[in-house]
């Protein structure tokens, strides 16, 4: 079954390039991004994990931790991670998870089989310290993925959590917010002593409030 915002992101014990995973222990009060590419040795997916893992301290800095997956097996990623390395100009310094028996990608329905029968499409599942899932994106085995929007949704997660805020289109981290809708006037007071500009009752945008 699909897994949809909001539920639980389905623990699960794989081997990784990194050892054994346990997914829930692994991530422990951190944020998770679980991402899938369709096949090791192939163009796009190198160039993917090598711009993850140039990235990797942009996501250690919002305490997010990064998982990679495919359906290939281990032996396979760990000559791959050369390729990775001598390509991309950078070493693989994230785990990658093995999963040839298909028991974590029919977990997070991560095979499309009008795609393709066997191999995992680009899923990403943004998964909050609480264990459940706040993003989920698919992009097709032929494109590939933009990991600095993936971070710029974790910014927007990561505040809207937090305060009562919304972050309107193309928003980037710095950058003026939305009031939500359903904090009064008299409650935003309090909340936004800077106060804020009523462009509608409805659309009240204000400084970004952790900044
Ligand atoms: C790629 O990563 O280049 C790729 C993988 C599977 C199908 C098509 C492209």
């Amino acid at each position: 079954m699909a897994i949809r915002l909001g539920d639980e992101a389905p623990d699960f014990t794989a081997e990784s390039t990194a050892g054994t995973i346990k997914l829930h222990e692994y991530l422990g009060s951190s944020w998770g991004v679980l991402f899938s590419h369709p096949k090791d040795f192939t163009p796009v997916c190198t160039t993917e994990l090598g711009e993850v893992a140039k990235l990797k301290p942009e996501f250690d800095k919002r305490n997010v931790k990064v998982l990679g997956l495919s359906v290939d097996p281990l032996d396979d990623h760990k000559r791959w991670v050369g390729d990775i390395a001598e390509t991309q100009g950078t070493a693989l310094n994230f785990p990658l998870l093995a999963d040839p028996d298909r028991k974590v990608s029919t977990l997070y329905d991560m095979i499309h089989p009008n795609a393709n029968n066997t191999l995992t499409v680009r899923s990403v599942f943004v998964i909050g310290p609480d264990k459940k899932v706040k993003l989920t994106i698919t992009y097709p085995a032929s494109t590939g993925r933009n990991f600095a929007e993936i971070l710029r949704v974790i910014d927007s997660l990561q505040l809207t959590a937090n305060h009562s805020v919304a972050t309107p289109v193309n928003w980037k981290d710095g950058e003026d917010v939305i009031i939500v809708p359903s904090l009064s006037n008299e409650d935003a007071k309090a909340k936004f002593p800077g106060g804020w500009k009523e462009v509608k009752p409805y659309l009240r945008i204000t400084k970004q409030p952790n900044k």
